[in-house]
């Protein structure tokens, strides 16, 4: 498997995650309740599978040899990618306290859930499209002679994580899925 259709792998999982949170969205704009726990484990999804397994393996190896071999940082392509990321984790952020709020019972706090969650779907659908269809085939072209380099580097970001992180998550998202349409 090539370095990018791992990282293409995890963007299908994490795809399946959006679809749990348009879910859960729709249930919150119906006025229906929704277990914070659940919508808590979507933001531990996020930040740990989303953010860490993935986010770090494109700016910590993918993105910083494309720089490496020419690609600006700034104002490019991966420069828009980063400045992404990091809007993502803003949304995340938001998610996490109206989360709070609403278990707290805060007016309108589902809302704002809804409005982050939102957001974040928006944001990311549009971004993990770039990343497929322009980002990874110029890095494919690249990087074409370090490949079996950037799969061993991926894989040590796996592992820092933890063994089976990725059957785990995978799992998790599964389960949520499930309940979100129940
Ligand atoms: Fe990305
Ligand atoms: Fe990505």
């Amino acid at each position: 498997m090539r370095s990018t259709d791992m990282l293409m792998h995890e963007h299908r999982i994490i795809e399946k995650m959006l679809n749990v949170l348009s879910n859960y969205s729709t249930k919150l704009e119906q006025n229906k309740r929704v277990q914070p726990a659940q919508l808590r484990t979507c933001v531990d999804f996020i930040r740990t599978f989303a953010d860490t397994c993935h986010h770090h393996k494109e700016e910590g190896v993918l993105f910083a040899e494309m720089e490496a071999h020419g690609m600006p940082s700034n104002g490019g392509p991966v420069g828009v990618m980063l400045a992404e990321h990091e809007m993502g984790r803003n949304y995340v952020k938001g998610m996490a306290r109206a989360i709070d709020d609403y278990e707290n019972g805060v007016v309108n706090a589902d809302k704002e859930v809804v409005k982050n969650a939102q957001g974040y779907i928006g944001l990311l659908s549009q971004h993990i499209n770039k990343e497929d269809n322009i980002l990874y085939p110029m890095a494919n072209d690249m990087l074409e002679d370090m490949d079996t380099e950037l799969v061993e580097r991926f894989e040590a970001v796996e592992k820092k994580l933890g063994e089976g992180i990725h059957e785990k998550y995978e799992a998790i998202v599964d389960q949520l899925e499930k309940d979100s349409i129940s």
